[in-house]
Order: structure tokens, then sequence, then C-alpha cells
């Protein structure tokens, strides 16, 4: 089976019900793509597909085949994106765990809304968890990225 994943296409021997963030993070080795709880409820493991942010947890790789996947590797070529000078700016990260699925859930939501509202923001980020509580750091971060 053929994965286009950050620009580059992948042969993977996996069966077609495997999970893409198995295919990830076992096959193709970027773990930047986090495995929270593997049950689609805490957004750790968000991914781009051809620009939705998807849970990689629960999407069988034959569901993403022939779309252009996006992980946080690719996200930008240099760690430049608005999104992650915001991060660093607003110096959001505590533990770290849950925020390469946080950026990836952002960075679609302000692809489809670059002028949100405070509560655009709330409803989009509902789904991503942070047991750190770094939501206010998260919330400035986007409203920076997206101003
Ligand atoms: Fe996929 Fe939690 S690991 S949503």
């Amino acid at each position: 089976m053929e994965l286009t994943v950050n620009g580059e296409k992948h042969q993977i021997d996996a069966d077609e019900n495997m999970p893409l963030l198995w295919a990830l993070r076992d096959l193709l080795q970027l773990t930047g793509t986090k495995f929270g709880c593997g049950a689609g409820l805490c957004g750790a493991c968000t991914v781009h597909a051809d620009g939705m942010a998807i849970r990689a947890c629960l999407t069988p790789v034959k569901a993403v085949a022939g779309q252009q996947i996006t992980t946080i590797e690719g996200l930008s070529s240099a760690g430049d994106h608005p999104l992650q000078e915001a991060w660093i700016k607003h110096n959001v990260p505590q533990c770290g765990y849950c925020q390469a699925g946080q950026i990836m859930t952002a960075a679609a939501f302000l692809e489809k809304n670059p002028s949100p509202s405070e509560a655009d923001i709330n409803q989009a980020m509902s789904g991503n968890l942070c047991r750190c509580g770094t939501y206010p750091r998260i919330k400035a971060a986007i409203k920076d990225a997206a101003a």
C-alpha cells in the first residue's frame, strides 16, 4: 500500500486496517504524532489528510491511501509555521506530549477560519486535551498566529 506523507510517497507493508498512527510511528518513524487515548478522545494523534484534521488512532490506512497526509514533521519546512512561531513566543508547552496534536488541529482550523473569534477557537480546540492545562497559552498563541 502506498501512503503520501509530508509530500513523499512511501510503500508500506501493512494490513489495510492498521491505524494510520501505527504506520506513521512504527513504519515511517514519524514519532512527532503521539498516542494518547487510542480511542479518538484526546487529539494527541491529530494529523491532516488533504488538509482536514483527523485522528490517526481511529483512521485505518486504507481510508487515507491516495490522500496527502501531513504530520507535525511536515507542517513547515523549518519549524516556522506561524503557529509554531507563536507556540515558541508564548512558551505554550509544559510536558509537550499533546502539543503536536494541538498545533495540527489549530493549523487546519486557521486554514478554514483565518480570523476566528474567541468562541470559534474554543469550539475548534475543544476536542484536544492537555493534562498540564496549557489551554490559556494555546488560545493566546492561536490568536497571535491568526492576527
Ligand atoms: Fe487518537 Fe487520543 S490518541 S484521539
